[in-house]
């Protein structure tokens, strides 16, 4: 079967469509990089095939060699059996236009805040203010921390995660992004190890998923460490640690921005008094808040009590 595959199917094109029928057969879950068939199927052919990810199917050579067809059908065969994201088989993923190294050890980036990044924030952070440091609480590849450092190019940037084993792979990505003198990567569990560090903005996608989410989620994200996601019955274990210990080291005109996910509800049903700012996004997503600093030290003992 797979020689006659192997055999039958010449050129990129083919390849692709071949690639989608497999994934619908098998149900695959996409929303790790790409959020449809057609966009998977291309970045792994693509990527068997030593090409960039932005360049045209028909720029690939035709006919295909038969080690080219070899390494595609194996990479789409290793998707569809293991269930692990493609980044996971790459071991590349995007976020904010800028290529990140990953494996197991971090989850892969996907978070809509690089939304907010790629506008510096704007209108919540004027854009003539300077910005002297920035913090990233849950790191994982750093691609927050890393995207905030080009976009702030005269900012330092804290990274900070509990997991060395993220960690290893955060230093990677400054390492690969030449941010060595910029980016700090912090062993944190939150904020403990920052005591005395003030930051004009503050950014977070902690773990945020809920008991019952993680019970029914697909395949695909039981290859993700599990520490990057499961946050109790309600998912809000480290959002609200966050909103209890952000003031002391938010500067007086100081950003927070945290990223809760399908927590939202759950959180403004908790906290049903404070002016929590729920951002929208231009290219999807949902669940990210800001609070400035005033109201985190005007709500303080609300969070304390959540
Ligand atoms: C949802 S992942 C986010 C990773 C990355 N920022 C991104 O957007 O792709 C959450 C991260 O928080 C880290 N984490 C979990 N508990 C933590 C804690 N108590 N303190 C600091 N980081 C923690 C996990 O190791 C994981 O890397």
């Amino acid at each position: 079967m797979r020689d006659e595959i192997i055999e039958s199917l010449d050129n990129a094109e083919a390849w692709v469509h071949w690639g989608i029928e497999q994934f619908d057969k098998r149900g695959i879950y996409f929303g790790h990089g790409t959020d449809n068939a057609l966009d998977e199927a291309a970045w792994l052919v693509l990527f068997a095939l030593e090409m960039p990810l932005d360049i045209s199917l028909s720029e690939a050579p035709q006919p295909l060699s038969m080690a080219q067809r070899r390494a595609i059908f194996d990479l789409f065969q290793r998707r569809v059996t293991t269930r692990k994201p493609a980044a996971y088989l790459t071991h590349e993923a995007w976020f904010c236009g800028l290529r990140f190294y990953v494996d197991e050890r971090v989850l892969v980036p996907r978070s809509p805040i690089g939304e907010l990044i790629a506008h510096r924030f704007a209108p919540w952070w004027p854009s003539q203010q300077p910005v002297n440091r920035i913090l990233d609480i849950g790191t994982g590849s750093g691609c927050i921390a890393i995207a905030c450092a080009h976009a702030f190019p005269d900012a330092i940037v804290d990274a900070a995660d509990i997991s060395s084993d993220a960690l290893a792979v955060t230093k990677q990505n400054i390492e690969l992004h030449k941010l060595g003198g910029r980016v700090n990567a912090v062993e944190s569990d939150l904020l403990s190890a920052l005591a005395g560090r003030k930051y004009e903005i503050i950014v977070s996608n902690p773990p945020y998923v809920d008991a019952e989410d993680i019970a029914s989620m697909p395949e695909e994200f039981h290859h993700e460490p599990q520490l990057g996601l499961v946050a109790g019955e309600d998912g809000l274990d480290f959002a609200i640690r966050i909103l209890q210990a952000a003031p002391r080291y938010l500067s007086d005109d100081g950003i927070l921005i945290i990223e809760v996910g399908n927590s939202d509800a759950a959180l403004a049903e908790r906290l049903p008094t404070v002016p929590f700012m729920w951002l929208e996004f231009e290219h999807g997503g949902h669940g990210v808040f800001l609070l400035t600093a005033r109201e985190l030290v005007e709500y303080h003992a609300l969070f304390l009590k959540a």
